[in-house]
């Protein structure tokens, strides 16, 4: 039989899924927002909830991203359409990747605010703007970024033009360069930075409150922010890592490299957390600063380190870089389903998908300043679009998929993909995937809503 292959092109290697997946997944959720959110959540408690998840729900979660991908070929709404379909059950399945686009679409918008303010911190370092911060002054530069509109416009609107130059350009060029040099580089950075935070006073009360287990710490909501996190970092829930499976190669074992994958975003994640948390005791920050907290702290030190600028100038190139190789998988799955769809080039399909996201991303940084006050269910725009992918729309996403490979998908498929059939690891992804992945996710978010009922 002929292998299928898909229309968009196709990985050259499992090395390059392997990086492309690894740059989807580590971006700014690892370095910006898992410091932050733990922060804001009580330190270790949360974090323990946040390795469980990545365990019991988001690596099964992954595999099954993986192999409808590739054993569809196709956009996530077409694949799961199609699976679907030769399972012989209803095509409707495809909802699933619709509500996937729509994350997507939402999560850009407000990513691409937090990119712009990398961008600016970029260009900030390179011209010595934080030379010698105090953590004072460090707060108020990053407040009056904030607070103009104008600023925060333009580089929101550079970065989208960036994602929109990539995803133009099509799958097998452009993307494998940049994650091959550059995640390796991001990662050597990190532990320059690593090694420089465990020489500060406060590297001990930084590394108790990522890993002190106090489990007063934990409420529902909690617990639904760290599981929703753990969609977040992995690309879960939205058709991103299922849009890169349908160029993975045929013959690449899907259980290790979604392994090797969910590894190295949890090693960044963590070192993140290691470099960030030291800086903040030792200057007498507040972990709980919220998004703001990367922004402050980093100068800071920077500020403090012998040729701080010229390393800080780097870290941020890198971070934006993590950014924009995560950028593109939140666009790669419209992009692909309108060039199915509609026979379009994929420039005519960028500039639709890039319009339709720049504008909402324009509410989102108004948030913090012209529309400040424009609240939706009690949340800014910018923390309703970060709320509602990451906590509703990504969980969602994950049990239905979940629910669609364990029970509807025929055995047989997903035996194929996996390749590992009637063995061990394949029974226990299996029961894993029926049972476990979605009790979990259920009973989380149920007693969420009870909580928040209540
Ligand atoms: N995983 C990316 C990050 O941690 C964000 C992302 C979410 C990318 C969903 C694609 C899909 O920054």
């Amino acid at each position: 039989m002929e292998e299928k292959q898909s229309i968009h092109g196709a990985w050259a290697s499992r090395w390059i899924f392997i990086l492309a997946a690894t740059g989807s997944a580590v971006g700014l959720g690892n370095i910006w927002k898992f410091p932050y959110i733990t922060g804001e959540n009580g330190g270790g408690a949360f974090v323990l909830v946040y390795l469980l998840c990545i365990l019991v729900v988001g690596v099964p979660i992954m595999m099954a991203e993986v192999l409808i991908g590739r054993h569809a070929r196709k956009s996530p709404i077409n694949a799961m359409h199609d699976v679907a379909i030769s399972s012989g059950k209803s095509g409707l399945w495809s909802m699933v990747g619709w509500m996937g686009v729509l994350a997507g679409f939402f999560i850009l918008s407000f990513y691409s605010v937090v990119a712009g303010w990398v961008l600016h911190y970029i260009a900030g370092m390179g011209v010595g703007d934080y030379a010698a911060i105090s953590s004072d002054d460090a707060g108020k530069a990053f407040e009056g970024l904030l607070s103009n509109p104008q600023t925060l416009l333009i580089w929101h609107s550079v970065f989208i033009v960036m994602v929109m130059l990539v995803i133009a350009g099509g799958v097998e060029k452009g993307l494998e360069n940049a994650v091959k040099f550059l995640m390796p580089a991001l990662f050597v950075l990190l532990l320059v930075m690593l090694a420089y935070a465990s020489q500060t006073s406060g590297f001990h009360a930084g590394w108790d409150f990522l890993f002190h287990f106090d489990p007063s710490q934990l409420s529902w909501e909690s617990i639904l922010v760290a599981m929703g996190h753990a969609f977040f970092t992995l690309s879960l829930g939205m058709g991103a890592i299922m849009a890169y499976g349908s160029y993975m190669p045929k013959k690449t074992a899907i259980g290790t490299a979604v392994i090797t994958i969910a590894l190295m975003d949890t090693v960044v994640a963590l070192v993140a957390g290691l470099v960030i948390f030291p800086i903040v005791f030792t200057n007498g920050m507040d972990p709980g600063a919220g998004p703001g907290l990367m922004f402050v702290t980093l100068p800071v030190a920077f500020g403090q380190m012998p040729s701080g600028q010229i390393f800080g100038f780097v870290f941020f190139l890198l971070v934006g870089i993590a950014a924009w190789t995560s950028a593109i998988s939140l666009l790669e799955p419209a992009a692909a389903w309108l060039v199915e769809k509609f026979g379009w080039h994929r420039i005519p399909a960028c500039i639709v998908l890039g319009l339709i996201i720049w504008s909402i991303g324009i509410a989102a940084l108004g948030s913090f300043n012209v529309i400040a006050d424009v609240k939706l269910f009690g949340f800014t725009v910018f923390d309703f679009l970060d709320f509602i992918t990451a906590n509703i729309m990504l969980p969602l996403g994950g049990l239905f998929i979940a629910l669609f490979t364990g029970w509807m998908v025929k055995r047989q498929i997903s035996e194929d993909e996996l390749a590992f059939s009637a063995n061990a690891w394949y029974r226990a992804w299996y029961i894993t995937i029926r049972y476990i992945t979605p009790v979990a996710v259920a009973i989380i978010f149920v007693f969420n809503l009870l909580d928040t009922l209540k």
